[in-house]
């Protein structure tokens, strides 16, 4: 089926919450608020796949930062404010989380999602030249993705991901010059 990549609206709240909770454990689901503030503060970054009658397939959210040597693992807390962070004349796009619903995974969303979402975002912002995200080691799909669009390793935040019972795990911060 074919989906519609668009930027994100108030009223797509609803099923952005159901892919969170679809995509990651609770442990690390972000929560409504921090959505909806996103939604208001950095509506540039927030883009979703819909499909009919207002079921969306897929959601990627991002924000844009001044350009730094390196990175501050400070930036990268979960549940942040965008409105602390993000800066429309930014250099750089930090994305923030991207989900594809279970049903639709596997079949080239996801990649599509990214790719064109970053694509509308550098051609709508030409200020733009660079890219960083985050992602968890054991998170293959999404570092298959980042990779394949260029991204690479540039270093890790220890602990930063909550494994229910076990231990946490590293964010590995990848960067697209
Ligand atoms: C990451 C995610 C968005 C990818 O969506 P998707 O629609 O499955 O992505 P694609 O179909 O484009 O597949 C991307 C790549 O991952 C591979 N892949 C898909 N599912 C996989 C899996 N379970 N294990 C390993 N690789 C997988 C695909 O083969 C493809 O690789 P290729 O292009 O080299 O063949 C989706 O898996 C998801 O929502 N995951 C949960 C949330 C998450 O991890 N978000 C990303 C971090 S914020």
């Amino acid at each position: 089926m074919p989906f519609t990549l668009r930027p994100a609206v108030a009223a797509d709240m609803a099923e952005i919450m159901r892919l969170e909770r679809a995509g990651f454990a609770q442990a690390i689901q972000e929560t409504e608020e921090a959505f909806a503030e996103r939604l208001s503060a950095a509506p540039e970054g927030c883009w979703v796949l819909a499909g009919e009658a207002g079921r969306l397939y897929g959601y990627l959210c991002a924000e844009f930062w001044p350009l730094e040597q390196g990175f501050n693992p400070a930036r990268f807390a979960r549940n942040h404010a965008a409105a602390d962070t993000h800066m429309l004349d930014g250099e750089e796009v930090y994305v923030s989380s991207m989900v594809v619903d279970p049903a639709t995974r596997g079949t080239g969303w996801g990649g599509r999602l990214f790719r064109d979402a970053l694509g509308e975002m550098f051609a709508r912002h030409p200020r733009l030249r660079s890219a960083i995200l985050i992602v968890n080691p054991a998170w293959d799909a999404a570092r298959r993705i980042y990779r394949a669009e260029g991204f690479t390793e540039i270093g890790e935040i220890d602990g930063y991901f909550a494994s229910g019972e076990g231990p946490r795990l590293p964010a590995i911060v990848m960067r697209r010059n």
